[in-house]
């Protein structure tokens, strides 16, 4: 019985739904964020629309200040006039002037040049002075490095010759992602931001792990008795993950075409949506507790050989084609992008988890730029029951299926059959549907990625970021695919016009394993 066991109270089933829910509890301390590239794009697109939605939203402390570092100069007024103009053009918030007023005063500007030690002399004063205003001292430090890979040894150089990692303040450091553009560089990367700061200081930013739903996908597991039985080999024929887009590369070429799919999509938010939904049970729901069991599962992704990359991964770069009634240019034909570039924008593969829960099972993953439509969802397809008992009139049984929809419309449908009524015994399949917004009657407000990921690192909570040894061990998995496709060289592209589903092979790799791609 459930009063038996310690901890586990009885359910009080009349307890309404919304009465249980009780508003979320923020504590942060007093803190002050410095953003490395505070004038760029990053900040301007997300960075310092999301801070000022925190403020307006009462989510920060009475004690905070925002530094933006960049080389320009600039007056703290005119850095923030590029604040206001970036969140009215970015932001979701009317920069209404009580609130404006609120966060503003916040905000500061100091010019350096990242690889000039007395840049860092001069934000060493300017922290110092700003601990001095704020009441309670603003110890807590947090650094944005929202700059493109190249400056970031020069920032930990800098950082770290004037004092600014450990000692006078208590530091945290966020670094987007790229995490180097293979093994070795990411090695090399955690070599640099280990000499300067210890592992609890780091905060590796996925924005896919801000994403309430991908969260969601723990609590589904763990929280709910019934699937957890079923979620494993004896039960599961296999599990696809697509990340879809619409989108080709916007302004991004330069990236884009030296990065290609693999390093831009699989090598992080595609493997941690995998580990999400295949790692076992964490001992608890700490921060290393989480991670060490997402390390397990990249550790355990079957290694490649050439000659299984060749039968199991596609690659793909788009044409022109159609989406959304528009016409789209080919990739090749993208500003910035070289007339000849085999960088691929498609990726479909099959992989193997070899432990003891997922021995056998496929696990179909894929990716691209310029398809049909933008979705991201993950679906568990269930075994067939063992015997037909039920007539049909097509000999076609549906499987059970499982999707957990990360965006958009977000939510869960279970694919089952029913019997079709009337006289004959025919099964019909039908959908038994959890949505988000419709489900919680509009009282839902999705934090976005960035929402979520800032305010974790501001109280200190790792969970949701990526380690050292996450990330290298994620690089193993896709680093042997990359360099099998550079060698190969890539003849047949574009091999897939906009507005399909990537090239006929992806649909051949399940095909011919009796299966299809699935999408709700
Ligand atoms: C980014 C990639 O990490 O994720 C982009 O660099 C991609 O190429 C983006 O477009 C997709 O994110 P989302 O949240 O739109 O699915």
């Amino acid at each position: 019985m459930a009063d038996d066991i310690p901890g586990v109270p009885l359910a009080d089933y009349s307890a309404s739904r919304s009465c249980e829910i009780t508003p979320d509890r923020i504590d942060i301390e007093p803190f002050t964020m410095v953003i490395f590239g505070g004038t760029g794009d990053l900040s301007q697109r997300k960075l310092l629309p999301t801070l000022f939605h925190l403020c307006a939203d009462q989510n920060l402390p009475d004690e905070f200040s925002i530094i933006g570092f960049a080389s320009s100069d600039r007056t703290d007024e005119e850095y923030r006039e590029l604040v206001r103009e970036a969140v009215e053009k970015y932001g979701n918030d009317s920069v209404k002037s009580e609130c404006w007023e609120r966060f503003s005063r916040h905000v500061c500007y100091v010019s350096g040049q990242f690889n000039n030690v007395d840049s860092y002399r001069k934000l060493f004063t300017r922290l110092q002075e700003l601990a001095k205003v704020n009441r309670k001292g603003a110890k807590d430090v947090l650094y944005y490095l929202a700059v493109p890979p190249h400056f970031l040894p020069d920032i930990f150089q800098g950082l770290s010759s004037c004092r600014l990692c450990k000692g006078e303040f208590d530091t945290r450091v966020i670094v987007e992602k790229p995490f180097g553009s293979d093994m070795e560089t990411a090695i090399e990367l955690n070599r640099l931001l280990g000499a300067s700061f210890d592992e609890n200081q780091i905060y590796r930013i996925d924005h896919y792990l801000g994403k309430e739903t991908v969260q969601n996908i723990l609590f589904f597991r763990f929280a709910n008795s019934i699937f957890e039985p079923l979620w494993n080999r004896r039960y599961i024929d296999h599990v696809q993950i697509t990340v879809a887009e619409s989108l080709g590369i916007e302004n991004r070429a330069r990236f884009y075409d030296s990065a290609g799919v693999v390093r831009d999509i699989v090598q992080n938010h595609i493997l941690q949506l995998l580990s999400l939904v295949s790692m076992e049970p964490p001992i608890g729901f700490e921060a290393d507790y989480i991670r060490n069991e997402k390390v397990k599962v990249y550790r355990t992704i079957r290694k490649m050989d050439e000659e299984y990359i060749d039968r199991f991964t596609v690659k793909g770069q788009y044409g022109r084609g159609v989406i959304g009634g528009d016409d789209v240019a080919a990739y090749r034909e993208e500003k910035g992008v070289a007339s000849g570039s085999t960088t691929p924008t498609f990726f479909a593969c099959k992989i193997y988890i070899d432990n003891w829960r997922w021995a056998g099972v496929p696990f179909y993953l894929r990716t691209g730029k310029r398809l049909p439509k933008r979705v991201t969802e993950i679906s568990i397809h269930f075994k067939q029951p063992p015997l037909m008992l039920f007539s049909s009139a097509c000999k076609v049984r549906e499987p059970n299926v499982l999707v957990l929809r990360v965006q958009p419309q977000e939510g869960i449908v279970l694919h089952i059959g029913v019997k079709h009524p009337g006289i004959g015994n025919q099964l019909y399949p039908v959908n038994m549907s959890f949505n988000y917004e419709e489900d919680l009657q509009g009282d839902v407000h999705f934090p976005l990625p960035y929402e979520r990921l800032l305010l974790d690192c501001m109280k200190g909570d790792q969970t949701l970021f990526a380690r050292q040894d996450g990330i290298e061990a994620m690089w193993s998995v896709v680093d042997p695919i990359i360099q099998q496709w550079e060698r190969a060289g890539a003849p047949d592209f574009p091999n897939y016009p906009s507005g399909t589903w990537g090239p006929g092979s992806a649909e051949e790799l399940l095909h011919r394993e009796g299966r299809q791609w699935h999408i709700w």
